[in-house]
């Protein structure tokens, strides 16, 4: 199956630059179409336009009214022609419609075994705080469906990564972040070939 991404991504863009430079090397039998931020100045941005791909601002600053935002979010996927969206980092949550759209065909990526440490209001560095403080001995990465609700749809993939006595947030968050890079192309690869079946994906 030929997969047409659609990026979008709020501010780093290492998972989006790992999944650009897979598309790019044939590691990833995928195109990315479009990518979209919520942050004008956003280092994503300037990594989808250094590859070639479309890229769109698109935000309350751009569509003050939510339903706007939404369709017009919607509207730039279909546009490209895009038929799975990938959330690379992206810290908003999608609308109705284009959750209606791309129902069972958005993902998204968590730097945690989900459903531990996941939810409202646990981000970033926020989930290898909590990880820690928790002493867990392991941490990881899962890559789920996206739905109405944060971090609790169907997941799709995990990885575990080690917690090491030492670790600190960023020693921890680097290690995790390096997994997501792998686990995030892995996992797309694998929609690719169908041996992950992602149900109202078409070419
Ligand atoms: C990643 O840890 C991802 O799991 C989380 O936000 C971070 C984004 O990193 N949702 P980057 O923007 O891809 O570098």
């Amino acid at each position: 199956m030929k997969l047409r991404l659609g990026i979008l991504a709020s501010h780093g863009g290492s998972n989006l630059q790992a999944i650009l430079d897979a598309c790019r090397s044939g590691q990833l039998r995928a195109e990315a179409r479009v990518a979209i931020c919520n942050n004008s100045d956003a280092p994503a941005r300037a990594r989808a336009r250094r590859a070639g791909v479309p890229g769109f601002h698109l935000s309350s600053h751009t569509h003050p009214d939510p339903a706007a935002l939404d369709a017009a979010i919607a509207a730039t996927l279909e546009r490209h022609g895009v038929n799975l969206v990938v959330l690379a980092g992206y810290m908003k949550k999608l609308g109705p419609i284009t959750l209606k759209r791309y129902r069972g065909r958005v993902l998204n990526i968590h730097p945690a075994l989900l459903p531990k440490f996941g939810g409202q209001g646990l981000y970033g560095r926020r989930v290898h705080a909590a990880v820690l403080a928790a002493r867990e001995p392991v941490s990881g990465v899962t890559v789920h469906l996206v739905d109405e609700e944060y971090d609790r749809g169907p997941i799709v993939a995990q990885r575990e990564v080690p917690v090491l006595a030492d670790d600190t947030v960023d020693t921890l968050g680097q290690r995790v972040l390096k997994a997501e890079h792998e686990i995030y192309v892995d996992t797309i690869e694998r929609i690719a070939l169908g041996e992950i079946a992602l149900e109202g994906l078409s070419d």
